[in-house]
């Protein structure tokens, strides 16, 4: 976010009516004060879809999404925060400077090694496609025994490495590319013993991982030999590649992602490549890794439905067990598809056809049973030991639901499938649970989720220092930010004191901004778009919610030092009991 100057967000924010805005995607109605359309996220008969001229905010209360203008753009066009601002900019007559002046040079890097990889991808895309050597010509029916059409090839620029020790250098050395920006881009590796470099990638099948604005960032190379050198080589991690950040076949697949609302994560490249060929396009590959929070989060822009699709050998298995969790934890809706013993997507394709495949993909089990049915296979459910292993391991995917609803529909049906009462699983998902072991902090609050009661209090506590500015002073002294015990209320808050030690005012939008959280986001807009309904007792309203959140700070302290009470009274540590009780006294006087 820094990338673009605070002056030139707050220009565009006040140019880009969010009325103006919106109306150029939707119809909006006036509705009172506010104006309403149809969700554009949702298909729906009755308009859930409010936007706030006076708050300069929109929220669609069927999805629950919600926001600023920036937001909107950033749902509609699928952008990051920096291609919106740019592109309201354009819209609304806002310069903003390409230069950046802080990282120019790390910008500048990123981009040779963009051209870097752009040269190198056409160089060997243009051996596979039109050398007339031998090797080549048997690397080109290789491809075609593997059922890639020429259109395949050219749509994923698939490509050949020559068995040349120095092929890629000298085509560089042509078109003037110096051999330390090659090495920057992991084309070429330094000799060990003498000077010079030699290329990476030497009688390989070459496959570009593109990002989804189509910039190359690597390459992995598939060898055409037999012997048991590693089957594929990658690219080293460079300016522009991280492992884990980036998903092959991202940039063909994500309108189809959109489109269908889901996305097959598989394994390998050619695996993502096959499917998309067969006509299934929603197909990304992980490349041979559990996934990542960070492929996770690209994909989530486009859906949040997910089928895995991993080899069916145990490395899959694993992978894919271990990728679970991080989905669910991500808030993703995730299936899981199996093929037959042996096969993979590619080869499954190849031998069955797409229409199988398919079958196959409409097939995938939720979450819940897969795993479920896997570790009913590895341990056996009807004894006791199976029963404790199998719910151990179900309990910790369970844990992982932010939803406590959810976690409770899944804790009830492991009940029944293992025939164990739902307090004893409850017992030992308490256990994992990271927050519940006793604190020995001093008046430390804890950080769980609060309950819905004292949510209402903290949210109603919000809206109105949103609505009113002038509560902003007086929460200010009398209330810690530690003593919201909801973490995203926290945060805003928090937000809302550091603005208002800077003098800064606070106005939604502005606050928005300050939060990439989607869900602080959706929180803030849905509070704004809440009716005003207590236009004429907000006083009141606010001085009973301050009370209401004091007297829980005092209850949980009391707990606390009874707590610690407990403790040292078991221990028998005497002095330090006597001070809890003296501590405890005064909380209870104070009532
Ligand atoms: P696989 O071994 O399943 O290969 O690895 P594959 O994709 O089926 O390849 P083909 O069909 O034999 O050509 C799955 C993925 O793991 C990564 C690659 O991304 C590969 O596509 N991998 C595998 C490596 O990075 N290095 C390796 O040595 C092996
Ligand atoms: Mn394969």
């Amino acid at each position: 976010m820094p990338l673009i100057p605070e002056e030139a967000i707050q220009q565009v924010l006040d140019r880009a009516d969010i009325v103006d805005i919106v109306s150029l995607y939707l119809p909006l109605k006036k509705a009172g004060r506010s104006f309403k359309a149809l969700s554009p996220f949702k298909a729906e008969k009755t308009p859930s879809f409010v936007v706030s001229p006076d708050k300069q905010i929109f929220h669609c209360f069927s999805t629950g999404k919600g926001g600023n203008v920036i937001s909107f753009v950033m749902l509609m066009e699928k952008m990051d925060f920096p291609e919106a601002i740019r592109f309201l900019a354009k819209k609304v007559g806002v310069d903003i400077p390409e230069e950046r002046f802080q990282d120019r040079k790390q910008e500048n890097i990123q981009q040779q090694l963009y051209e870097v990889n752009a040269v190198a991808v056409e160089y060997f895309s243009n051996i596979l496609l039109t050398d007339k050597r031998e090797d080549v010509e048997k690397v080109r029916m290789y491809l075609k025994e593997r059922g890639l059409s020429l259109e395949t090839v050219q749509l994923f620029q698939i490509g050949y490495a020559l068995e040349q020790w120095d092929g890629l250098i000298k085509h560089a050395q042509k078109k003037d590319i110096g051999l330390r920006l090659l090495e920057k881009a992991g084309l070429i590796i330094p000799r060990e013993k003498q000077d010079g470099y030699y290329d990476r990638f030497r009688n390989r099948v070459i496959f570009p991982i593109v990002d989804a604005r189509g910039n190359c960032r690597a390459f992995g190379g598939r060898t055409m030999e037999k012997d048991n050198q590693a089957k594929y080589v990658n690219s080293p991690e460079t300016a522009v590649y991280t492992k884990g950040r980036h998903l092959y076949g991202f940039q063909l697949a994500k309108d189809s992602i959109a489109q269908e609302d889901f996305a097959i994560i598989v394994e390998g490249y050619m695996d993502c490549i096959i499917p998309v060929q067969a006509g299934v396009k929603n197909v990304v590959a992980s490349l041979g890794t559990a996934l990542t929070v960070e492929q996770i989060r690209l994909l989530r822009r486009y859906s949040k439905n997910v089928v895995m699709l991993f080899d069916s050998d145990s490395a899959g298995v694993a992978a894919m067990i271990r990728s679970l969790d991080i989905l669910v934890e991500e808030e993703m809706l995730v299936k899981v598809a199996s093929l037959k013993e042996g096969e993979d997507p590619d080869s499954f394709i190849n031998r069955y056809g797409a229409d199988a495949f398919k079958k196959c993909i409409e097939e995938a089990k939720p979450l819940f049973d897969y795993k479920f049915d896997f570790l009913a296979e590895k341990y056996d459910p009807s004894s006791v030991e199976g029963k404790a292993r199998i719910s151990a391991e179900m309990l910790q995917t369970i844990q992982k639901f932010p939803n406590a609803v959810v976690k409770a529909g899944y804790l009830n049906r492991l009940s029944k499938v293992l025939g164990i009462p739902e307090y004893a699983l409850r017992q030992e998902l308490e256990k994992l649970e990271p927050q519940s072991g006793q604190r020995s902090g001093q008046n430390e609050v804890s950080t769980k989720t609060a309950s819905p009661q004292k949510r209402t209090v903290e949210h109603n506590i919000l809206k109105l220092l949103l609505e009113e500015n002038s509560f902003i002073a007086v929460t200010r002294k009398d209330v810690a930010v530690e003593d919201f015990q909801d973490q995203k209320i926290r945060s805003v808050i928090s937000k809302i004191y550091d603005l208002f030690d800077q003098g800064k005012s606070v106005n939604p939008t502005g606050l928005i901004n300050c939060f990439e959280d989607e869900e602080i986001q959706t929180m803030v807009s849905g509070l704004i778009a809440e009716e005003e309904a207590m236009i004429d007792n907000k006083e009141k309203m606010y001085t009973d919610c301050i009370s209401r959140l004091k007297k829980d700070r005092q209850k949980s302290y009391r707990q606390t030092l009874l707590e610690q009470i407990r403790v040292a009274e078991s221990s028998g540590n005497h002095q330090q009991l006597e001070m809890l009780k003296m501590e405890f006294n005064k909380t209870v006087r104070g009532l």
